[in-house]
């Protein structure tokens, strides 16, 4: 995405006193949402966390050359960021980075762009028991720092999804996890149902953000009891490995984790989108076919690594980060604040390789530390007892 130059007026124009003030027009450089893979990457004092692969190695510290020789090579190829994210359920992946749900598609749609197979794992569009057309459009745009989405979780169903894409997943290296939406806990029960057992299908991603029926519309994601009764019938319902994804517009997220974890997720993702609004060009309506749409890419990578940091506090089991990642530096971020995989979304709209290219970059970091594994990096930012949640409103605190 380019640089836009944008007219910004200094003065609220719809403002009758406002349109009386002489405005200047000040042009603003507003800085495109994805901004270039930022190769450089931060240095610090580690301290070992959560062991992931083997011990370190000796001797390796130096600068990764772009194009590494044959015995740089051989040593990054030694560097293990094999993870495995469900350890009682077999979810291995040959790294930690993987794509995230919705905008990657099925991942058949970008194979001829990108090496899929070298991709941590794929995180499919969410899927529900029956075809969905989606909302009205527009269905997107482009917001300082990131994008605003209300697609409306378009997709053909279960059944299709398991049709179309099972025996073509079927024959990859990578791990494909269906994302799984409904709106009753047996819509979720039956999608689940449906791929227990499907060759191809290695984990399911419950997004929990969706609106309970039962509950009048209230989202499962925001409500501790919800959460937990979808999250412990879904785990009745098969033995696939079982991720949920916490949605990040709730005040306190860390009983909500741990109601998951307690229900028998194997892992936690998180975040969601932020739910957001943008305003039609001439101010008389929202722009978005639903009126609202979720805020994702750069702008909320804070919050998301506000809620990794606090839920990695709460829970033993993964974490996977999802939240503007867009270089080596947010994945490293995510890492210290206790994640052991991350997935990029928004960023793959403008640049399709990068999770490829991600793996190679923490490869290589990993070499100039002189790590065998990205072990050491996870969770050194954490501190040594849980401390208070954020909706204490710590930031505000005389
Ligand atoms: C166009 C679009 C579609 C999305 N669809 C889904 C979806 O079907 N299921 C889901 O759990 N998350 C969905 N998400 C949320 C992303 O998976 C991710 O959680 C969010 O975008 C934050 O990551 P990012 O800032 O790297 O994009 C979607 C996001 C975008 C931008």
């Amino acid at each position: 995405m380019k640089t836009k130059k944008r007219v910004v007026i200094s003065a609220d124009v719809r403002s009758p006193k406002a349109a009386r003030v002489k405005r200047t027009p000040t042009v603003r450089t507003i800085k495109s949402a994805i901004v270039p893979v930022d190769r450089t990457t931060r240095s610090g004092n580690v301290r070992p966390r959560v062991e992931i692969g083997g011990a370190a190695v000796a001797d390796l510290g130096a600068p990764v050359a772009v194009r590494p020789s044959l015995a740089e090579r051989e040593a990054l190829d030694r560097i293990d960021l094999s993870v495995e994210l469900a350890p009682q359920r077999g979810l291995r992946l040959l790294n930690p980075i993987m794509v995230a749900s919705g905008t990657f598609g099925y991942g058949v749609e970008y194979g001829e762009v990108v090496d899929v197979q070298r991709i941590g794992a794929i995180c499919c569009k969410g899927t529900t028991l029956r075809p969905r057309a989606g909302n009205q459009p527009p269905r997107v745009t482009e917001t300082p720092g990131g994008m605003l989405n209300s697609i409306g979780l378009q997709n053909p169903g279960v059944d299709a999804v398991i049709e179309k894409y099972g025996p073509v997943w079927q024959g990859w290296k990578v791990p494909v996890i269906v994302n799984v939406a409904g709106e009753s806990i047996d819509d979720y029960v039956e999608v689940a149902r449906r791929l227990d057992g499907v060759p191809g299908v290695a984990g399911i991603e419950l997004n929990i953000s969706c609106p309970n029926v039962g509950k009048g519309g209230l989202q499962f994601a925001i409500d501790r009891d919800a959460a937990r009764a979808v999250t412990a019938a879904v785990r009745r319902a098969t033995d696939l490995p079982l991720l949920v994804k916490l949605s990040p517009n709730v005040a306190d997220v860390r009983p909500i984790a741990k109601a998951i974890e307690e229900a028998g997720a194997d892992a936690i993702t998180a975040i969601n989108t932020l739910s957001g609004l943008a305003v039609s060009p001439d101010r008389t309506r929202a722009f978005l076919g639903n009126t609202y749409g979720g805020l994702s890419g750069p702008a909320i990578k804070p919050v998301a690594l506000r809620i990794v940091y606090e839920v990695a506090q709460v829970v033993s089991i993964p974490i996977v980060a999802i939240g503007g990642v867009t270089n080596l530096g947010d994945v490293l971020d995510f890492f210290a604040c206790g994640a052991i995989a991350v997935q990029v979304g928004t960023a793959i709209f403008a640049d399709p390789e990068l999770p490829v290219r991600l793996g190679e970059e923490l490869r290589a970091e990993c070499l100039r530390r002189g790590l065998a594994s990205y072990g050491p990096l996870v969770g050194t930012a954490l501190p040594k007892r849980a401390g208070a949640s954020s909706a204490k409103g710590a930031e505000y605190r005389p």
